[in-house]
């Protein structure tokens, strides 16, 4: 594991993009989650991703590029629709599925004949991906960079802990500092390969911004309503970004007589235990601590209020709290509002596991 951090280290960005010509596996910060990175026209490097996230080798990657341009090496024929998301949304946290050239990138679209594309909207992934093409990488394919089903990371230190122990040589893990990740969930990801566009996962950006870019209807895939034609992938699985501990979605209400019934004994538990042993419950809820006083037996946590702060702390807060070796993370269901639909797509997998 080698941290590079172009904060405190000049050459920085030259060495992570000579990390990703050379076939290595980089991590590197997106506006989004940080990214396992390796160069997306070298199926032995992208082979690494793979293996290191333990991720099913049929399961397709994003790539990465630094601009519009760079895309089209990968694509067969840019949609209209693509192209005019691209136009409206790039940098940013889009991804766009189009048709794949033949020949390119097929280890990295997990063998699909169309391929994810997005170009990042973060300074120090833009920098890299520019001085990558330099060296003549063109486009870097990147999961999320945690192990297969876990929890997305939105700072190096996330990232450090997922693959402190993981390989040598190019299966070592390099980590490009980059901060703390802004938006907090996956990118949004929209299918533009049907007749009309489909979003396959939501995220910040939501369907009414897509929907008015596109100038048509889109379609929405949910967990509850999955999209039928959807590739098997893990961003799109039930079951995915799922903490240690259980995860359990519930009303306010449902949550409050949930505490009222365990509450006594978990408290009772933790005044007889004078021993620092892990609290059994934690509860991550937006509405419920202004009418609930804090108590010994189980570790309280604010959701913020709205959806955009609360899709940039989830992921970290979810770590957090299953760090504290809790055995249950009870919380609360967000609004069903278009804005929450990122946040909620990530709690009801995260519940599914
Ligand atoms: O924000 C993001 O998108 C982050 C950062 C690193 O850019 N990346 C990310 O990658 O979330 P990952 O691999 O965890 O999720 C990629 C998902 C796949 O699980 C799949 O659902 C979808 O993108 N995907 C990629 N290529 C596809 C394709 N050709 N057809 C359909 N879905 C695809
Ligand atoms: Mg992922």
């Amino acid at each position: 594991m080698r941290l590079l951090d172009p904060a405190t280290q000049p050459d920085a960005i030259e060495q992570a993009a000579q990390r990703l010509a050379d076939g290595g596996l980089l991590a590197l910060p997106t506006e989004t989650v940080y990214g396992l990175g390796a160069r997306a026209d070298d199926d032995a490097a992208v082979a690494r991703i793979f293996q290191a996230k333990g991720r099913p080798a049929n399961h397709p990657l994003i790539v990465h590029v630094a601009n519009a341009e760079a895309a089209w090496q990968f694509a067969s024929a840019v949609p209209l629709v693509a192209q005019q998301l691209m136009d409206r949304f790039w940098p940013g946290p889009l991804t766009v599925i189009v048709p794949r050239a033949p020949g390119m990138a097929a280890a990295s679209a997990g063998g699909q004949d169309t391929i994810g594309l997005r170009c990042p909207d973060h300074p120090v992934a833009l920098k890299l991906l520019q001085a990558a093409a330099r060296l003549g990488v063109m486009g870097v394919a990147a999961p999320s960079a945690n192990r297969f089903g876990r929890i997305s990371p939105t700072r190096a230190e996330h990232v450090m802990d997922e693959f402190k122990d993981q390989g040598e040589g190019p299966d070592e893990v390099w980590v490009l500092q980059g901060g703390l990740c802004d938006v907090g969930i996956e990118s949004t990801i929209v299918d533009c390969t049907r007749a009309h566009p489909v979003i396959l996962r939501p995220g910040r950006l939501t369907r009414d911004e897509i929907e008015a870019a596109a100038g048509e209807p889109v379609g929405l895939s949910t967990p509850e309503a999955p999209d039928a034609d959807a590739p098997r992938a893990s961003g799109t699985l039930v079951a995915h970004y799922a903490p240690r501990a259980k995860l359990r979605l519930m009303s306010d209400t449902q949550l409050s007589s949930a505490l009222d019934l365990i509450e006594p004994e978990l408290t009772a538990k933790a005044l007889a235990n004078k021993a620092a042993t892990p609290p059994g419950i934690a509860v991550y809820s937006r509405s419920l601590w202004a009418h609930r006083p804090a108590s010994p037996g189980v570790v309280q946590r604010a959701m913020p209020a709205d959806a955009i702060s609360a899709a940039h702390h989830l992921f970290s807060d979810l770590r957090e709290l299953d760090a504290l070796g809790v055995d249950l993370i009870w919380v609360e269901k967000p609004p069903v509002d278009p804005v929450w639909d990122g946040v909620r797509d990530r709690l009801a997998r995260a519940a599914a596991a």
